[in-house]
């Protein structure tokens, strides 16, 4: 089979791509060589900003199948509406603090984010394999994740920067233990389930609304690397996750998770125990029951790994008629910072790139957004490009309003005054742990705390932990050689 012709960009043959144009043998190599500076010029650009977190990940492409008929009661979303409706999807799990080249097994949260290709437009469900967060307000996490990064001078990670900012953030007690237990280092993406972690809103046909939560559960199970595994795998194979997906559906595997919600009656979110709204916090499980509705199903590996996973943008703002924000404020943040930081890393046109193009919507997308760097998609063609217009352009239509609800207060900085319990639920998972899972979690704690070198912010930090259970409290002290008064002194001065 003769092979196809190579060619520059610009789609002419090119006769030698092993020498460089040159005046004689010895010569210096001309200008007009345009096959050379075409793929020098095109090489020099290849790299695009990297995502300031989650930039290490592995995605693949499915589908998401209704399995309940019961979500039309909540929920007026098209592709919700009857068992057996498939949706194309595509999802990218990630690590979060590291660089693109990082390794797959580090301690981290897992990002879990979830394409659908709607009928009604993209749904993007970017959520955690874990189902509280570290912080509940949106301005705190640029700082936060600061801490998780290079430190300004050394440019290496810096547990003294870590823990001083978390310990001084009593709200991230939850998450950091999470964090530091064993589902800190899942062995790969198919073995961790995946949560919005978010409240969000369901809306139903006849306007009433609800707040559900929703939880992607692994029909593999959770499986995780002890600290001691992961650190080994870190060093045999740094991709083990990404390779561990790619090969499995190569092979013919099929990963799924369960879809299911938790659901809130809309009038019950200021009566419940937690502040719904709170990231920091789950509902129970015994108070809101999971209701499945789907499955989510990964068949298909990309043909192209920058085309279809380095340029996925998903964004908590990809909203579909029937599914709305709460006013959980980290959320609300995060409404504005993904498509934002799209428009930085990919274009202001980052929706026409094919992996993020709304396919599925009928007849395509349709406003009067014109220009702008890459608009590849027609631009609108002859179309008008104002509206109101007499030219049959496109036009809103009330029915797709959002649902209305009432706010007051007043408009200032201030924290959620529902209660705020920031240990119980940190304490509760503590006290649940098997015994030898509590030794892992004190281990990997001290393990990570032994780094600080400021007795303060290590003592801080214990003190979280102490706050939430004291037998916690007691062997951390034990494991890093803190006198327990000191903490419980401390605990006092914190308090007053
Ligand atoms: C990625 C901001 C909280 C899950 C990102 C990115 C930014 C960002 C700028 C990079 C996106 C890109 O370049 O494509 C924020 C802000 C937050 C926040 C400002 C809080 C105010 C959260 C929370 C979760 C989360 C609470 C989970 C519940 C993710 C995931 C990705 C991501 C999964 C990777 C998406 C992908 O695979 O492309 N975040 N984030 N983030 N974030 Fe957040």
């Amino acid at each position: 089979m003769s092979a196809s012709i190579l060619t520059t960009s610009n789609g002419a043959p090119i006769d030698n791509n092993l020498n460089s144009m040159t005046a004689g043998v010895n010569g210096p190599v001309l200008i007009q060589d345009f096959t050379l500076i075409d793929k020098l010029a095109h090489f020099d650009r290849e790299r695009i900003p990297e995502r300031v977190v989650h930039a290490k990940g592995a995605g693949a492409h499915g589908y998401f199948e209704v399995t309940s008929n019961d979500i039309p009661k909540w929920c007026k979303a098209k592709f919700l509406n009857k068992v057996g409706k498939r949706t194309p999807i595509f999802t990218r799990f990630s690590t979060v603090g590291g660089e693109k080249g990082s390794s797959d097994s580090e301690r981290d949260p897992r990002g879990f984010a979830v394409k659908f290709y709607t009928e009604e437009g993209n749904f993007d469900m970017v959520g955690n394999n874990t189902p509280v967060f570290f912080i509940r307000d949106p301005s705190k996490f640029p700082d936060f994740i600061h801490t998780q990064k290079r430190n300004p001078q050394t440019n290496c990670k810096d547990p003294n920067m870590f823990w001083d900012f978390l310990g001084q953030t009593p709200e991230s007690t939850h998450q950091v233990s999470i964090l530091f237990s064993d589902r800190g280092t899942p062995k790969s993406y198919r073995h961790m389930h995946g949560f919005s972690s978010h409240t969000l809103k369901f809306v139903n046909s006849q306007g009433t609304p609800y707040w559900v939560k929703l939880h992607f559960t692994s029909e593999t199970g959770i499986q995780n690397y002890t600290a001691e595994e992961a650190a080994k795998m870190s060093m045999n194979d740094p991709d083990s996750a990404t390779r561990d997906l790619f090969e499995t559906i190569a092979k013919g595997g099929e990963p799924a998770w369960k879809v299911s919600i938790q659901l809130m009656e809309f009038e019950d979110a200021y009566k419940y125990r937690f502040n719904p709204f709170d990231v920091t916090k789950i509902w129970s499980k015994k108070d809101y029951p999971l209701i499945q509705i789907g499955r989510m199903v990964l068949n298909r590996n990309p043909e192209n790994y920058f085309a279809e996973v380095e340029q996925a943008a998903f964004s908590p703002s990809h909203m579909v008629p029937g599914i709305e924000p709460s006013p959980d404020k980290m959320l609300q943040g995060r409404l504005f910072s993904y498509p934002d930081t799209h428009r930085h890393r990919l274009g202001v046109n980052y929706q026409q790139i094919p992996v993020n193009c709304p396919y599925a919507v009928k007849g395509g997308v349709k406003n009067y957004q014109r220009d702008g760097f890459m608009a590849v998609n027609g631009n609108g063609g002859k179309g008008p490009n104002y509206q109101p217009n007499s030219f049959g352009g496109p036009e809103p239509h009330p029915e797709f309003a959002q649902h209305k609800f009432d706010v007051s207060g007043f408009a200032a900085r201030q924290p959620y005054t529902h209660p705020n319990d920031d240990f119980v639920q940190a304490g509760d998972l503590y006290r649940l742990m098997p015994d030898d899972a509590k030794t892992r979690f004190i281990s990997n704690l001290v393990g990570h705390m032994s780094g600080v070198t400021i007795e303060d912010i290590k003592v801080r930090a214990v003190t979280n932990f102490y706050k939430a259970d004291k037998d916690l409290g007691a062997r951390l002290c034990k494991g890093l050689g803190i006198d327990i008064n000191y903490v419980s002194r401390f605990d006092a001065r914190a308090n007053l």
